[in-house]
């Protein structure tokens, strides 16, 4: 097999992004769409006639899709509601599966998307473009080639003001409204666990004991925005909203290593996800693209001038840690879709499935990561205890390989 036939799942503003991303793979036809919306197929099909001058077929009711014999791989990119139902659909039909980020709504969608791939070995990946970022993968080389020493603490954040795109979601036809109206989670966990989870080889030797979340007051934030004049939909006026501005979640790993996450989403603020690692020889931070060992760091008196001169120090440490895919990549590759981790993405999703190489984030990270979601809900509810993270791996995690998502220099 040389090329690979994808059907889409969910053409709204990133299915259409990642339909870009994709067909920059020469080894990918865009086979078939599907979306609720007629507007939504047809760019869709206008964005793969401009690329391969070929029409895909279109489908109004995405299990037709699955069921397409040409299809023989599933991208899902869909309202969060959706992710687990199609997956599952998908994995039964045995067609490869590849989906967008989300949380889960009850741990048990998480066990029942470990079944269904376990009864039909079915290869899943969740599409989490953040561990193929630029950063976190040279942090994942610095920490395998030892330089930042014995890890003990990672943080990591989805900061993003979003208050414009929840309170327009029903004008923009847009999933992320009734979830904050209706629900109080860490809704967004797997942007900032993802590559965390990775270095810290979770469901690999290592596992997630244990999380505690607390929110603040709920719908603060937005129930001031629904006010506010930049609010495009003044039906929401007097909107009341279950979702907390600022989510905190802190977990703990077998190894006793000691991990934050925070969903901001709905405060002024500027984008950010704080991507940090310590260990007991250094720190890497990637909002600041920035790497420190022990031994550079001078004695108090000087500290802050040296903070100053180290940020964006990261780059000297390219040359000989940075994995190849990172140095070859074009600009226009980097074009793609958030600075080019979209495209690395897809490159390694098709090259596993072309080589039979197994997927790098699958479906046991999937259930881990997105079942955080349902846990900080039910954490948040006990008033902030701890509940137990679900070992999906049911033991294997004992014995399964570390795998890095790309190959790092050696
Ligand atoms: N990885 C990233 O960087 C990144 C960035 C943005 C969004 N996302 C994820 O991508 C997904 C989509 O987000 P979005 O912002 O494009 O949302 P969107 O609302 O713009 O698009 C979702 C599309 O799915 C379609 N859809 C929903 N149910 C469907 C069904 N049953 N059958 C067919 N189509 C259906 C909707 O009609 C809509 O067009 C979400 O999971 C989101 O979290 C990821």
């Amino acid at each position: 097999m040389s090329e690979i036939s994808v059907g889409v799942i969910g053409l709204g503003q990133r299915g259409l992004a990642l339909l870009e991303s994709m067909m920059a793979c020469p080894e990918c036809q865009i086979v078939a769409v599907s979306d609720l919306y007629e507007d939504r197929r047809q760019k869709g099909v206008d964005a793969v006639m401009k690329h391969r001058n070929k029409a895909p077929k279109i489908y109004a009711d995405w299990k037709e899709l699955i069921y397409d014999p040409q299809v023989q791989a599933v991208v899902i990119s869909c309202d969060w509601e959706m992710h687990i139902p199609m997956a599952i659909e998908a994995m039964h039909a045995h067609k490869i599966v590849a989906s967008e980020v989300a949380g889960a709504y009850s741990v048990e969608d998480s066990w029942k998307l470990v079944d269904a791939y376990e009864e039909t070995k079915t290869p899943i990946m969740l599409l989490e473009n953040c561990c193929f970022d630029e950063f976190e993968l040279l942090t994942t080389s610095l920490v395998r080639h030892g330089l930042l020493g014995d890890i003990l603490y990672a943080h990591g954040c989805y900061g993003h003001d979003l208050r414009n795109e929840i309170t327009g979601g029903n004008v923009n036809r847009h999933y992320r409204l009734r979830n904050y109206e209706h629900r109080n989670a860490e809704n967004y966990p797997t942007h900032e666990l993802g590559p965390i989870a990775k270095i810290l080889n979770i469901n690999r030797g290592n596992r997630f004991l244990r999380l505690a979340s607390n929110g603040t007051r709920p719908g603060v934030g937005l129930e001031a925005y629904t006010k506010d004049k930049r609010c495009i939909d003044p039906t929401l006026t007097h909107q009341s909203f279950a979702q907390s501005d600022i989510v905190s979640t802190t977990l703990i790993t077998e190894q006793q290593q000691v991990v934050t996450i925070r969903l901001d989403t709905s405060l002024p603020r500027f984008y950010a996800r704080e991507f940090t690692i310590r260990g007991t020889k250094g720190l890497a931070q990637g909002d600041q693209n920035l790497v420190c060992l022990d031994g550079d760091i001078p004695e108090i008196y000087e500290t802050n001038k040296f903070y100053a001169k180290m940020l964006n120090n990261a780059d000297a440490y390219k040359e000989k840690y940075e994995c190849d895919i990172w140095k070859n990549i074009t600009p226009a590759q980097r074009e793609l879709g958030h600075g080019g981790m979209d495209y690395i993405e897809f490159r390694v999703f098709f090259d596993c499935i072309l080589n039979h190489k197994p997927l790098p984030i699958d479906v046991y990270d999937m259930a881990t990561w997105m079942a955080v979601t349902p846990l900080s809900t039910l954490s948040m509810e006990r008033g902030g205890e701890p509940v137990e993270v679900p070992d999906f791996t049911r033991g294997k995690y004992r014995e399964r390989e570390a795998q890095d998502v790309v190959a790092l220099p050696k």
